[in-house]
């Protein structure tokens, strides 16, 4: 949901501008837009399109580049992407220049004040009146920047992370956050603003991760004083030692981030469970929870709230959680779960997954648990970031950046940590035999190897792609565990080759799903050995009779299944619980190879964007 970046120090700001917005398009990519300041003459450069489009105008059409600049990678949401919704955005004397990402709600009422006032616009968005406010409150209030920044925000209603400076300041730029994420790189004798850290990285490991409702002000070769924006009183920041290494955030000799990301899911998972999951000692010891075990084991049920696939794979927690901790369950797409009254009281833990740790629905969801007095654990994957921040405890995925749109690796190492969870506390709770809980350590730690046997079933899948390419549709099947599976695999298809998929339960397909199957229809089948494998072997039968063309995913050495299916891809035996782990990366690569065959933009779909920081 956009990105921003900025620079103050001795540099030229420009070539660290371009390269943050490179690093962080996955954030929004539909236009983008810098402004850099020398001093003297502030120059701006905007257009619809991405990075690339922006770096060949800039080249025309600036000249001198001057060492402060903010820089801006947009996800539309107010405003159709086109060269004048585009940030950044001057206020009405041309003085101030602002970069924003988030939403201003109350930003029509605000308008029209402004109109009466005198204000015009040229876009329409709210971030054009958000620089306009702040600028009436300077001239009306007669103060400084930063204060009136501080004044503006107090009567705006939204989320924001904004970066501007000032024509008249040359050397500062003030930021601010609420529900966006924020990050000031600290180098020497230079700053470094971004929605993530990957901008700065190569400049300095040191950075101040902004808290909700702080702002900054940043100074030339001076210290960075924050702020609260409700009060006056100055925060000491803490400076935080960045784990980040460039190397994460490069393709590192992949075609796509994605590629890169469903090939590192074999050393994720093991950076996810490594020095938690001890499997000859029967140990699993996750920080985040040893304290809260009781909350869990004493629980009435778990609720489980998240987004996309994050939600997908609380649906696998679910059968997890009901199977091995005997706990009920709920499962919430956040954005509904926060506007439904939902009944909560204090005897729920609700547990939130969010790779990005910045969803709106989900801290939405969060704030709203935490009010009716529920335990909320988060399971992020971002470092820092707001949702791990706002819940009461939890556990890291360490699964690395994720920089493709599409989530791969986050989805594994999220079922990896909800799986450790569950054995954990299938222990304490005594609903697993020994026998079992031990199998199930010793299973979960031979998983990367399972799922680098996966991913060598590349080349068959490239087959299988090129001839279903064409497809218009797709029906994804599969039962118990491997339903959320299903589900995942028709969204990873329809997010980056945009062909039309959905995913169902095996059985339900009877129920009306059966009526699209035809001679055209590819119908994807998780068919592994389990306990419903006769069942699906049915269901593969009823597709037959209808002329679907069959693509199973298949237990190696399966035979029966194997005559049945026209194409099958086939991935490791493992105990049921953990077949997602496995049954997902022929999904995966199913969806990237296609959309690359189709041309699409694989890393950065149209219309989609990596955190998705609005309702
Ligand atoms: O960062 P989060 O896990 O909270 O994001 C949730 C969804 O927006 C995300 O999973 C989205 O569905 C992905 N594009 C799916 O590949």
């Amino acid at each position: 949901m956009c990105g921003i970046v900025g620079y103050i120090g001795n540099r030229e700001a420009y070539p660290v501008i371009l390269n943050g917005l490179k690093r962080l398009e996955y954030r929004g990519y539909d236009s983008a837009g810098i402004a850099l300041y020398d001093g003297s003459d502030i120059q701006l450069c905007k257009t619809q399109g991405k990075v690339s489009d922006l770096e060949a105008k800039v080249e025309k059409s600036i000249t001198s580049k001057g060492s402060l600049g903010i820089g801006h990678t947009r996800w539309a949401t107010h405003g159709v992407p086109n060269d004048v919704n585009s940030h950044p955005h001057y206020s009405n004397s041309g003085d101030l220049v602002i970069i924003h990402n988030g939403i201003i709600e109350n930003y029509g009422s605000i308008k029209k004040e402004l109109i009466n006032r005198g204000y015009t616009f040229t876009s329409d968005t709210d971030t054009e009146v958000l620089v306009n406010l702040i600028e009436e409150i300077k001239k009306q209030e007669d103060v400084k920047l930063g204060k009136a920044v501080q004044i503006a925000l107090n009567q705006v209603v939204g989320a924001y992370a904004i970066a501007l400076f000032d024509r008249n300041k040359p050397d500062e730029i003030v930021v601010a956050k609420l529900g966006s994420p924020l990050a000031i790189g600290i180098g020497e004798d230079e700053f470094f603003v971004a929605s993530d850290a990957s901008p700065f990285i190569e400049f300095t490991n040191n950075a101040i991760y902004l808290k909700d409702e702080e702002m900054a002000i940043i100074r030339r070769g001076r210290e960075v004083k924050v702020r609260n924006i409700k009060g006056d009183k100055l925060v000491a920041p803490y400076i935080q030692e960045l784990q980040l290494n460039l190397e994460q955030i490069e393709k590192g000799g992949y075609d796509h981030f994605m590629l890169k990301e469903i090939n590192e899911q074999p050393s994720v998972i093991k950076d996810t469970y490594r020095g938690r999951l001890l499997a000859d000692q029967g140990i699993i010891k996750l920080g985040g929870l040893e304290d809260y075990i009781s909350k869990f084991t004493n629980a009435d049920r778990i609720i489980i709230v998240a987004c996309g696939t994050s939600w997908h794979a609380g649906l696998v927690a679910e059968y997890i959680f009901e199977d091995l901790v005997r706990i009920p369950v709920e499962v919430e797409y956040a954005s509904e779960f926060r506007y439904r009254n939902p009944i909560i009281t204090e005897k729920d833990v609700v547990i939130a997954i969010s790779q990005s740790g910045e969803t709106a629905d989900t801290l939405a969801a969060i704030k709203l648990a935490k009010e009716k007095g529920a335990f909320v654990y988060g399971i992020c994957n971002v470092v820092g970031s707001t949702i791990s921040r706002e819940t009461h405890s939890g556990t890291y995925t360490h699964a690395g950046p994720e920089i493709g749109v599409a989530s791969t690796k986050a989805f594994t190492t999220q079922i990896t940590v909800l799986t450790m969870i569950a054995l954990r506390l299938a222990k304490v709770k005594g609903t697993v035999s020994q026998s079992d809980y031990m199998l199930h350590l010793r299973e979960l730690e031979m998983i990367p190897s399972k799922v680098e046997k996966a991913l060598q079933e590349e080349d068959n899948i490239i087959q299988i792609a090129e001839i279903f390419k064409a497809a218009k549709n797709f029906l994804y099947l599969g039962r118990g565990y491997n339903f959320p599976v299903a589900l995942e695999g028709a969204l990873k298809l329809k997010e980056i080759s945009y062909i039309h998929a959905e995913g169902y339960p095996a059985a339900e397909m009877k129920h009306g799903p059966i009526a699209l199957i035809d001679e055209q229809m590819p119908v994807v089948v998780i068919a592994i050995n389990s306990n419903h494998y006769e069942k699906v072997v049915s269901n593969i039968q009823e597709i037959k009779s209808r002329k679907g063309k069959i693509i199973a995913v298949v237990t190696e050495g399966d035979t029966v299944v194997k005559e049945m299916a026209d194409y099958i891809m086939e991935v490791p035996a493992t105990p049921e619980a953990l077949t997602p782990l496995v049954t997902t990366i022929p999904l995966q690569l199913l969806s990237y190879h296609i959309a690359v065959m189709l041309g699409r933009d694989v890393d950065q779909p149209r219309n989609l964007a990596k955190s998705v920081t609005v309702e």
